[in-house]
Formats: structure tokens, C-alpha cells, sequence
């Protein structure tokens, strides 16, 4: 891997950091929460969340970029899930302008949910990726009615790709949950346009 996330990444509340034993115990239980996991097959039991967080830990360590760790200092919260840069494993079922395509993702527990945390730490992921990284494109998905995720991908300047919405290819034929709306950055038109507006709120 030529490129590696300097890290930790710091906001103005967040600090991304790599991943300590610590956080297994948080991460088990925002796995273990229905409302965490509506999007997703099923809720995890502590060994499937630990196995989880073991695939995590090893892709950042392997290729320099993924999931990160969110801690919130001034208020006192250490692991509030992860938000961060990653590579799926699967053969990727759009184009992408790098291979394999460069994914963009967050998982929070429900305590922290609506205080701008995913949105800001997924901004800090995205500068880092289109400025120390100078990635290409950055695409993140989801399944069409995860609004809150969808909310974030476009609050950091996403946009969705209707023409490449896709069908998961870990989920079977059949499933409830295999259609994925998919949302791209290309960095120079974000850089241009996006970041600006991004930042101002507008
Ligand atoms: C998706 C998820 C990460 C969103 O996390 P979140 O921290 O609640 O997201 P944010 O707080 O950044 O955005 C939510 C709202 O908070 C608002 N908000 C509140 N305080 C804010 C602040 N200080 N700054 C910015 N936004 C703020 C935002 O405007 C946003 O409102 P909107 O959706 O009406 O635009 C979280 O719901 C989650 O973990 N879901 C389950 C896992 C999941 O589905 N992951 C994605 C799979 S693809």
C-alpha cells in the first residue's frame, strides 16, 4: 500500500484513532443494538463483534487506511464506534475511478447519534483521503432507506450515483437487504466546489 493515514485524526470535538483492546466491550455492544444494526442482516454476538473488530484492526494495520476508532474527549466518551476509509474485500460491481474503489463508512452507537459526530469525523476522513492520500474517489453506500447514513453522505458533499446502485454482492439473491444506493466524491470536482460549502454550511 503506497499511502497511509497520519494518525491519530483530530476535529474540533473528535479524535480517530487506531483501535485498542479496550474498545471490543463498546463495539460488542453497539453491534448488540437492533436499532444500530436495522441496516445490516443481523445484530452480532460478542465473538462475531470481536471477529469483526480483529478484520478492522488487521485492514488498518495492513494497508494503511480504514475504520477507525471516535473518541469524544470533552465529553468524556471513549469509543463511539468508527467512522473511516476502507477497501471492500468483494469484487466491486461499479466502476470506480481507483481499484479497488476506496469506501467511506461509520458505525456509531446510538447515544451519540444526531450531534454531528459521523458528519464530522467522515468530513475529516475525506479531507485526509483527497489531501495527504490524493485518492481519486471516494464512494460510500448504503441500502436506499438508511436515511440517517444517506443524510451524512450528502451533508460531506456526496452524490448520489443512481445509475450505479448496486446489489451487494456478500447478500444472496432474494434478500430484503442486497439493493445499495451508491454515493460518490470525486476529488477534484469536490475540492473545487464541494469543500467550500461543506465547510460554511451552505
Ligand atoms: C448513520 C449514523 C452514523 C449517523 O450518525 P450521527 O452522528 O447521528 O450523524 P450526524 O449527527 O452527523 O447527522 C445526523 C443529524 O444530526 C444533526 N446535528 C446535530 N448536531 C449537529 C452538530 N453539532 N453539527 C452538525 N450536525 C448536527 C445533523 O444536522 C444531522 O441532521 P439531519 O440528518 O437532519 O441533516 C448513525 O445513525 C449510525 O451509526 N447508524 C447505524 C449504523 C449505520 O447504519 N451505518 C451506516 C451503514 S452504511
Amino acid at each position: 500500500m503506497p499511502f497511509a493515514l497520519p494518525l491519530p485524526l483530530r476535529t474540533e470535538r473528535l479524535v480517530l484513532r487506531p483501535w485498542t483492546d479496550d474498545d471490543l466491550a463498546p463495539y460488542a455492544a453497539l453491534n448488540a443494538d437492533p436499532r444500530v444494526m436495522e441496516h445490516f442482516p443481523s445484530t452480532m454476538t460478542r465473538p462475531e463483534s470481536d471477529a469483526s473488530a480483529g478484520r478492522i484492526r488487521a485492514a488498518l494495520d495492513a494497508n494503511g487506511i480504514g475504520f477507525l476508532a471516535v473518541d469524544v474527549p470533552a465529553e468524556d466518551v471513549r469509543f463511539a464506534g468508527f467512522v473511516g476509509l476502507h477497501r471492500p474485500a468483494w469484487a466491486s460491481p461499479f466502476r470506480s475511478l481507483t481499484s479497488p474503489p476506496v469506501e467511506i463508512g461509520w458505525r456509531l452507537s446510538r447515544a451519540t447519534w444526531g450531534r454531528g459526530i459521523a458528519r464530522e469525523a467522515a468530513l475529516a476522513c475525506l479531507e485526509a483521503a483527497f489531501g495527504e492520500l490524493a485518492v481519486s474517489e471516494v464512494v460510500a453506500f448504503t441500502v436506499p432507506r438508511n436515511v440517517r447514513s444517506r443524510r451524512v453522505m450528502e451533508a460531506i458533499g456526496m452524490i448520489h450515483d443512481e445509475a450505479g446502485d448496486f446489489d451487494h454482492p456478500s447478500l444472496a439473491e432474494g434478500h430484503p437487504l442486497r439493493r445499495h444506493v451508491l454515493y460518490r466524491a470525486d476529488r477534484t470536482a469536490w475540492l473545487s466546489r464541494v469543500e467550500a460549502n461543506v465547510r460554511s454550511g451552505a
